[in-house]
């Protein structure tokens, strides 16, 4: 029998289940999808109940493939959807469903919590101001909106870590995923008691930190015999899904200059740092990574989605690559035409949910392969707004790309140009659940720390070639738009 290690990604749409081998090949993998909640507008829940449903289906699935492969399991590492709120009584039993991290029925909680710790000493403890979807405001909403949810509420778990409750019977988080919640002192990577007892909220709400390699307890006999996995099966704590990822790819301070650009539904730029420096203004997030240094994210929240909802709205029927085409036969600047992509408010580096999208600059000459090529430079330069806020921060090489998107070369000749930055793609079939399972090969002791893990199961890398282009006049142009949209307000 050889040896390997579990990852789970508990996703919004699903949860997915890989199992690779010390060397980081995946021999095993399986998904199942669970619902999405939008009980209010604005609002996006979950039933915890779901996620342990999908979580025995799938463990029981990979169990079978890992079987009949001749692999043998010897532990479990945990990644997921950051900054959801699992609220729990003594009992450990779930209070009500659990409010996502995109979920926006927050404003007045942030509201109180900025009234209570100015948001400039936020941002230095913790490394973010008070913002929507994170776990901390949720805790305020619930306590403002649902005294009565509140007073049964003991606890409360972000859904990985409650999922790591449900196989081992114990609480506990670590500090990439711990610090999407809005109270980690970044420094110690442990709570802020200052900022808790501010908001007279209890310490005991929140479960011991331990490092995303370090073991929450051992697998349940009712879920070995479940599964069919090992009794005692050392269950690894892991990390968000963004460090997750992350660690999948080999991004780590064990190889600085390196980062991620993810073409996704959303935009997200991901950057190893090792000192716990925020941008004072707190417009994109510095979060601790899963190799005990740190971490910059910044999220531009329709990224893919942008051209998704463009081509399901706008052009039902055409394929992308289609579209492609007639984009790259337009002129880098699109003849003037700008898109704004901010389909879905935006987050970094604005911060602002109002803000909306728009064509700009339109004639009677343009067509549709204009406003397809404006609306994939308008997404790259919405994701260079985010990296120029990084690079005073930290010094960036090179990004490798993944996500949906980059799967096109074209557009990655866009995005590489804005950014000015060489972008490479790698062989590997990314994810937070390949993060997950290296963590946990670190915490059944076959690397003795997360660096050795990274540079072992590190994928290779191959630079895509860019065309470069003078962005300068386009990026000009892209700012003026923005100050366009930023002066038409939903409502405004
Ligand atoms: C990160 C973030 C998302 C979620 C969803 O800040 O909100 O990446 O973790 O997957």
């Amino acid at each position: 029998m050889q040896t390997v290690a579990i990852g789970i990604d508990l996703g919004t749409s699903g949860l997915k289940a890989i199992a690779i081998t010390a060397e980081g090949q995946t021999v095993a993998e399986a998904y199942a999808s669970y619902p999405l909640l939008t009980p209010r507008p604005g609002w996006t829940e979950q039933n915890p109940t779901d996620w342990v449903e999908a979580t025995a289906s799938v463990l029981v699935e990979l169990v079978q493939k890992l079987g009949q492969g001749g692999w043998e399991p010897v532990s479990i590492g945990l990644s997921g959807q950051m900054h959801g709120a699992t609220f729990l009584d003594r009992h450990g039993e779930v209070v009500r469903p659990a409010p996502l991290w995109n979920d926006q029925r927050t404003a007045s909680a942030c509201a109180e919590i900025e009234a209570t710790v100015p948001r400039r000493d936020l941002i230095q403890r913790t490394g973010n101001p008070a913002v929507t979807g994170f776990q901390l405001p949720k805790l305020v909403w619930l306590r403002q909106a649902e005294p009565e949810h509140y007073a049964r509420t003991a606890h409360v778990l972000l859904p990985k870590d409650y999922l790591a409750y449900v196989l081992t019977g114990q609480m506990a988080t670590e500090p990439s995923d711990a610090s999407g919640i809005g109270v980690l002192h970044l420094e110690s990577q442990n709570w802020d008691t200052d900022i808790l007892q501010a908001l007279q909220l209890n310490l005991t709400l929140f479960p011991q930190v331990i490092p995303s390699h370090g073991v929450v307890g051992s697998l349940k006999a009712e879920w070995a015999q479940a599964t069919g996995l090992p009794r005692g099966l050392p269950v690894v704590a892991g990390a968000g899904d963004n460090a997750g990822a992350a660690i999948g790819l080999g991004l780590s301070n064990a190889r600085p200059g390196l980062g991620s650009v993810s073409l996704g539904t959303s935009g997200v730029i991901f950057i190893p740092i090792q000192q716990p420096t925020p941008d004072p203004q707190g417009r994109i997030h510095l979060f601790c990574h899963a190799d005990g240094g740190y971490h910059l994210l910044g999220v531009t929240l329709a990224a893919a989605g942008s051209l998704q909802w463009y081509r399901d709205k706008l052009a039902p029927g055409m394929g992308f690559e289609d579209l492609m085409l007639e984009a790259q036969s337009i002129a880098p600047g699109s003849d003037g035409v700008v898109f704004m992509p901010y389909l879905a408010g935006e987050r970094s580096p604005y911060l602002d949910p109002d803000l909306r999208g728009a064509w700009l600059g339109l004639s009677l000459a343009h067509g549709r392969g204009h406003l397809t090529r404006a609306l994939l430079e308008g997404v790259a330069f919405s994701l260079r707004d985010v990296l120029e806020v990084m690079h005073p921060l930290t010094k960036i090489n090179k990004l490798l790309a993944i996500g949906g998107g980059a799967r096109s070369d074209f557009w990655l000749s866009i995005v590489g140009s804005a950014l000015a930055l060489p972008l490479a793609r790698t062989t590997i079939e990314e994810g937070p659940a390949r993060g997950a399972a290296i963590l946990a090969l670190v915490g059944a002791g076959l690397y003795p720390n997360v660096a050795e893990a990274v540079r072992a199961t590190a994928p290779e890398d191959f630079e895509v070639g860019i065309v470069a282009l003078d962005t300068k006049p386009l990026q000009e142009r892209y700012r003026k738009g923005l100050r366009a949209v930023q002066g038409f307000k939903v409502g405004g």
